[in-house]
């Protein structure tokens, strides 16, 4: 028996770079997912939720993949973990899963992968401590791809996994994408995150608007990036390093979501020279506007609520602001100085009522530590 967290995360720059083997930059926020598991020798597997109460799931280990449909779709997090142990040769006598946290659902901070992750992690603790992180981020990558159906890619699993406190990961998803079972030298480098020392906070701006994966527009985007890559002549966009080539792609959607994709890979690397170099973040500011401005014209992934806190932040003296993750609702983060975060918290309350919209939730980050065991 034992107790378990994996943390949401907000990538600070690199959104919809990570399935065509691009960069990202993401920092785990102090807000987790929580797994309590006993192991059971009756080979059966129990998971309750506590944000799910009066929906638990009970299930034959040997056959999920059968009783998939019959399941709470809440549960098909956990227990397509279990399934992809399973799938891999791992033998699980049985398994309680108590699973409980504080990762917003639906804020675009990623509480599907923590959730994943703090099982993988638990399941490997107990029943396959050999388990590389490479494949234990798999493990949670197949559990919502193949066991859930959304169609992500590798960056959410990866910063649940990998994150530090106190760094951005900036991690290369080409090296990760790649058939290996352990993580490449090179794959990531930790770098320091802290704004704290410059005087300033990450804010988030959670817009209420729940954002969802697998309503079929996360996965155009990710046909389109193949079919820009089809039609420059390259494998994956991570080929293309000058955005002018992606003028040569002839179909005009295809060419902007291209340009998006190149031009987010080289604005992740400059981000991360800033920080690397220990320079004023201040300075990143800018890129981050940038960032939510292509994401918001050239991939099309933005909404009308996300633009306003953008809009709201900046108009109150954010040094810049984007929206985070997969878009179509979720959150936005915006870089401040600390005496200005009320401010800036005014600022959104006000749009955001001028807009006739839901008040917003904000709240700070600061980079915390990946999955781990706390019990
Ligand atoms: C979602 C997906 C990630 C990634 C982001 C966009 O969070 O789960 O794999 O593609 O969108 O950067």
């Amino acid at each position: 028996m034992g107790t378990w967290v994996a943390p949401g995360r907000v990538n600070i720059i690199g959104e919809h770079t990570d399935y065509t083997g691009g960069y990202v930059l993401p920092i785990a926020v102090p807000l987790v997912m929580r797994c309590t598991a006993v192991a059971r020798a009756d080979g059966r597997v129990r998971a309750v939720s506590r944000q799910r109460p009066g929906e638990p799931a009970l299930a034959e280990v040997s056959g999920l993949v059968a009783q998939r449909a019959l399941l709470p779709g809440w549960s098909r997090y956990p227990l397509g973990v279990v399934a992809e142990f399973v799938r891999r040769g791992i033998r699980i006598p049985g398994i309680d899963l108590e699973l409980d946290g504080e990762v917003p659902i639906g804020a675009g901070l990623s509480s599907s992968a923590a959730l994943s992750c703090a099982v993988a992690v638990a399941l490997r603790d107990m029943f396959a401590p050999g388990l590389s992180d490479r494949v234990v981020i798999d493990i949670a990558r197949g559990a919502e791809n193949d066991y859930v159906g959304a169609p992500t890619g590798l960056l959410d699993q990866s910063a649940a996994m990998l994150c530090t406190a106190g760094h951005a990961l900036l991690l290369d998803m080409r090296s990760l994408t790649a058939d290996a079972t352990t993580l490449c030298t090179g794959a990531y480098e930790q770098i320091p995150f802290d704004l704290s020392r410059f005087g300033l906070e990450l804010m988030v701006i959670d817009t209420g608007q729940p954002h969802e994966l697998v309503d079929g527009r996360y996965a155009r985007r990710r046909e389109q990036c193949a079919a820009a890559g089809r039609a420059l002549g390259v494998a994956t966009l991570r080929d293309i390093e000058s955005v002018a080539d992606t003028d040569r792609i002839a179909e005009g959607i295809l060419r902007r979501r291209a340009r998006h994709v190149v031009a987010e890979n080289a604005r992740v690397l400059a981000v991360a020279e800033t920080m690397r170099a220990g320079n004023d973040p201040r300075g990143i500011g800018p890129i981050l506007t940038e960032g939510h401005i292509s994401l918001r014209d050239d991939f099309e992934v933005s909404t009308p609520g996300l633009d306003i806190a953008v809009d709201a932040a900046l108009a109150a003296g954010a040094y810049g602001a984007r929206m985070v993750g997969g878009g179509f609702g979720g959150s936005v983060i915006a870089l401040v100085d600390r005496g200005h975060v009320e401010l800036v918290t005014e600022s959104v309350r006000r749009h955001f009522t001028g807009a006739a919209l839901p008040d917003p939730r904000t709240f700070l980050v600061v980079p915390a530590a990946g999955a781990h065991r706390i019990g």
